[in-house]
């Protein structure tokens, strides 16, 4: 069972500035929560409670504010930081001590998804023991991401980072399930051109040893990244059409952890006066 997971929330977000400037693009509003809220509700919904969050140097502060320690939310958070945005594997060698001699999930900070059966697949991929696993979705421009090529068995046969000759519509998404091997991996990866470690090279390691495998999100699914602006008003868009039309809201992490019973209606009225009076304390009123 995999029962830790690292969320990497640093980077320099220069496609974000002058938005990015003062605050880290994590903290900023995908429509009524940050953009953190997000991928920790994912580490949630796969039931994982022990989560490090890896931060730029000087931001703990900041991310403390929102997100403490946890306690609020049944869960254990720990932050750690990141000297300079030097590449996605780094995330293991930070994370080493916390890993320990576990098995880990890692998702990026500005990923964002939402669908269906999306619970049901997050609780089968904890159960990964040997190798590594990734979520794979289909886009219309691969360019711009890690991209993946699958035979008729769904078997990984491929991969580049942001290729630049299309083979492939499969992006490898900002969600991954690792083995305690990655620790280990990620210590021999070699810095790219760009000068940063590559998570694609590390998924290579693992795909050389036939020990890659992919959980396809379908067309029912929906994985958005918020990597530039238009994509992140894109996202805020859709989590306002979603959550006007339902009355649900995406990501409200005191409901995961109610559902999940790490928490009582006791730690929701505590974060109602938290959070003041606005529409996500209403929301949260609305639980009791
Ligand atoms: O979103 C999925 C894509 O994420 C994958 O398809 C690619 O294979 C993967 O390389 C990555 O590509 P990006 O170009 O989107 O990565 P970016 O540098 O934008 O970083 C993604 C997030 O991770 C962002 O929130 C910043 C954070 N980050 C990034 C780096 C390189 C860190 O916290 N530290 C880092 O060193």
């Amino acid at each position: 069972m995999i029962n830790k997971g690292i969320i990497l929330a640093g980077g320099s977000g220069k496609r974000m500035s002058p938005l990015t400037k003062a605050v880290n693009k994590q903290l900023l509003p995908i429509y009524d929560k940050p953009l953190i809220y997000y991928p920790l509700s994912i580490l949630m919904l796969s039931k994982i409670k022990n989560i490090l969050i890896i931060v730029n140097k000087g931001q703990v502060e900041q991310y403390k504010k929102i997100i403490p320690n946890g306690k609020n939310l049944g869960i254990k958070i720990t932050y750690a930081e990141q000297d300079k945005p030097s590449g996605l594997p780094e995330a293991f060698k930070i994370g080493e001590k916390f890993i320990g001699k576990s098995n880990v999930s890692l998702i990026l900070g500005d990923n964002f998804f939402y669908g269906q059966s999306l619970t049901k697949n997050l609780i089968n991929c904890t159960k990964l023991k040997n190798g590594a696993r990734v979520f794979l979705n289909q886009v219309k421009n691969p360019e711009l991401f890690g991209v993946a090529k699958i035979n008729e068995r769904k078997k990984i046969t491929k991969i580049v980072e942001k290729p630049k000759e299309k083979f492939s519509n499969y992006a490898i998404t900002g969600l991954y399930f690792f083995d305690n091997k990655v620790i280990k991996y990620s210590k021999e990866l070699k810095p790219s051109k760009r000068n940063e470690t590559e998570i694609t090279d590390l998924l290579k390691k693992y795909l050389s040893k036939n020990q890659l495998s992919a959980e396809i999100i379908g067309r029912g699914g929906a994985w958005l990244d918020t990597g530039s602006i238009e994509s992140f008003y894109e996202t805020t868009n859709f989590v306002s059409t979603i959550e006007k039309r339902q009355g649900f809201k995406i990501a409200c992490l005191e409901e995961i952890s109610l559902l999940n019973k790490w928490i009582s209606k006791k730690h929701i009225k505590k974060q109602i006066v938290f959070y003041g009076n606005c529409g996500y304390s209403s929301y949260l009123k609305k639980l009791l």
